[in-house]
């Protein structure tokens, strides 16, 4: 069951930083390092994890999510000490969702057990492609039938699992990307995230393209592989529930609904962001990006943070729209009112939002304001409207 439209949960994030390898897409807080001091890694995040739990002691954590970077090279006893001090500072809902971000090599899913032994119930694994030359082109190190392999085993560890897919790769075609989403599907279980591949400009792809040598969909090329996904994700049970997110009604992932219905979240770890609500303020934390700064400031002083400043009003309203209006269900006028302490009228341009709702983009109604399937993907130039 998912939690109810207005609940925004609680949830903590704990940020990995280490991968084996980088891959040239990819412009998150990712280093490869050829060795991790494991204990000094466990007793700085949990040094980390004590610092902001003072802070929110009591409250009723209602998710954690292991992300990177890759956490499935964790050891699986950090992955256990972090959640069972979590237990001892938060009250965990009894439904608590445990996720873990797992590269689908066989080592780490030789792993699985002991990630379930620690308290993981979700997987979440990167596979994001089902054919060799696409995986070897996004620089991936394992083959179609390892992610394959290790996909079975995920569903056989745990209650729930999830994997994602980048589409929109070079040449792809709405053919050969029709059949791998089928061939998809009938290894998926309850949720499915699909990602259009962004090309980032600090990336080797990033690069690539600058130099002319990495071509990519055009708009109308990416546009109807996005229509496609939806209607064939829809039409398997799996209707998208958040821009790139698909699931069985039920099966969202919470910790990410935390995140788009504006709730609380701790976030921890190299570069982790987290939004706090203390005495009515929202606060607005990020920790120091670099693994070793943000481990000798955590050894130094109990935790990395690096900036640790208040949302204001407007930019509480902005924050919202940006995460809510990916999501299906929008921005919910309770939720509105509870972080801006105003209705969805009183705070948005009236005829921007008229525009905005005859071109097809918006909708409004008793429930709140939503984008279509046409404003969701095009949300960044909705957005820039909305709030100009
Ligand atoms: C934190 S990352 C990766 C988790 C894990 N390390 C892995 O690679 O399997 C989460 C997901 O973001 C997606 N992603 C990262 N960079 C992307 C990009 N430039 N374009 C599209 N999707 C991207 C990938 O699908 C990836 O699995
Ligand atoms: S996609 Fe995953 S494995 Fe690749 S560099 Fe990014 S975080 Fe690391």
């Amino acid at each position: 069951m998912s939690p109810a439209p207005d609940d925004p949960g609680f949830g903590l994030y704990v940020h990995w930083p280490f991968c084996l390898s980088k891959c040239p897409y990819c412009d998150f807080n990712s280093h490869v390092r050829a060795s991790v001091d494991q204990a000094r890694w466990r007793g700085a995040l949990i040094r980390e994890l004590d610092h902001y739990a003072a802070e929110t002691a009591g409250r009723r954590l209602t998710s954690i999510f292991f992300g990177g970077g890759t956490p499935s090279l964790m050891p699986p006893e950090t992955v256990a000490a972090v959640i069972e001090r979590a237990d001892r500072h938060w009250r965990l809902a009894d439904d608590i969702e445990i996720t873990l971000e797992a590269n689908p090599t066989s080592v780490e899913a030789g792993k699985f057990a002991g990630f379930r032994a620690a308290g993981v119930n979700r997987v979440s694994l990167g596979v994001q492609a089902l054919n060799d030359a696409d995986l070897r082109f996004l620089g991936r190190q394992h083959s179609a039938a390892e992610a394959k392999a290790a996909v079975e085993i995920a569903r056989r560890a745990f209650l729930r699992y999830s994997f994602d897919l980048i589409y929109a790769r070079p040449a792809q075609s709405p053919e050969a990307w029709r059949a791998e989403l089928a061939e998809a599907l009938d290894l998926a279980g309850d949720h499915l995230s699909v990602y259009q591949l962004t090309i980032e400009p600090e990336t080797a792809f990033g690069a690539a393209h600058r130099r002319g040598e990495l071509p990519v969909a055009d708009e109308d090329t990416a546009a109807s592989l996005f229509e496609l996904t939806q209607d064939l994700l829809a039409e398997a049970g799996l209707p998208a529930y958040e821009i790139s997110n698909h699931a069985r009604p039920g099966a969202e992932s919470r910790h990410n609904l935390t995140y788009w219905r504006y709730g609380d979240y701790v976030g921890i770890g190299p570069g982790a962001h987290g939004r706090i609500t203390l005495s009515g303020d929202k606060l607005a934390t990020r920790q120091h990006r670099a693994p070793e700064a943000w481990l000798a400031a955590v050894e130094r002083s109990g935790h990395a943070t690096q900036q640790r400043d208040p949302v204001g009003p407007q930019d509480r309203l902005a924050e919202m729209l940006m995460m809510g209006l990916r999501t299906t269900d929008g921005v919910r006028r309770a939720r509105l009112i509870a972080e801006t302490g105003h209705a969805i009228e009183e705070t948005l341009d009236p005829k921007r939002l008229e525009r905005l709702i005859a071109g097809g983009f918006l909708v409004i109604d008793d429930d709140g304001l939503r984008a279509t399937a046409a404003g969701r993907q095009r949300l960044n130039a909705v957005l820039s409207d909305l709030l100009a």
